[in-house]
């Protein structure tokens, strides 16, 4: 088992944050989409949120995007400390962060976070490593899963004219097994966890989404 603290059996006490959801993916699977749904009718609504993802726009986002353009090269384990300092300063920025917006009511809904990192980063960093830099970051109250399979998100990555780093067809069928690995982590936690069907019309999935969405209270601006 490569995930050693599991199976000693231990099970930490992890921070949940409310109001605070998550969509994971593997490249194509429709989170993008799904965000910008969301976005949209949160704002027809008035309702107070901040859609975001990661890697953030923030300057170490932007040397990770560097990194996945191939634009400048960086040691595995050095992308993950990126990924892991990127999230730092995206959640706890003490004016625009994921934490500072939550305490003035903003719903946030975020397109990848710290399951990115154990279900890319663990092939070439050992699960562990990219565990030991993820561990202390709280945990969304939804984490929303996007099952699409692997084919059907590889093709709706053909019209993109350059691949990323991490896009390669014969790279998914291990992160799909290490994102499986991160979610059964958190099995014991407060965090609420949801597998929706990707395969489906974005309309279809986001009907789903909205179910979940609409449960949490909102602030009008
Ligand atoms: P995206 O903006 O199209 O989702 O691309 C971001 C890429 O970065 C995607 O291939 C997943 C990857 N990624 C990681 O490898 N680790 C991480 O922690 C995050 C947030 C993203």
């Amino acid at each position: 088992m490569r995930y050693k603290e599991k199976a000693r059996g231990k099970s930490p006490d992890y921070t949940v944050l409310s109001n605070f959801i998550v969509l994971e993916g593997l490249d194509g699977a429709g989170t993008t989409t799904q965000l910008k749904l969301i976005d949209e009718e949160l704002s027809r609504l008035g309702v107070l949120h901040y859609c975001t993802s990661e890697p953030s726009d923030g300057f170490i986002g932007k040397i990770i995007r560097s990194i996945l353009e191939k634009k400048i090269q960086a040691l595995p384990k050095t992308t993950a400390l990126l990924f892991a300092a990127d999230r730092n300063e995206h959640l706890n920025n003490p004016e625009y962060g994921i934490i500072a917006r939550l305490r003035r009511e903003e719903l946030v809904i975020c397109d990848r976070y710290l399951f990115s990192s154990l279900a890319y980063q663990s092939e070439r960093c050992g699960f562990d490593f990219v565990l030991s830099l993820n561990r202390t970051f709280p945990l969304p109250q939804h984490l929303i899963f996007l099952d699409t399979p692997i084919d059907l998100s590889q093709k709706r990555l053909t019209h993109r004219e350059e691949e990323d780093i991490f896009e390669r067809t014969d790279l998914q069928p291990r992160i799909l097994s290490d994102y499986k690995m991160a979610f059964s982590l958190y099995n014991d936690s407060d965090m609420t966890f949801h597998r929706l069907d990707g395969s489906r019309q974005p309309e279809l999935v986001f009907q789903d989404f909205w179910n979940i969405i609409q449960t949490l209270p909102m602030v009008k601006v």
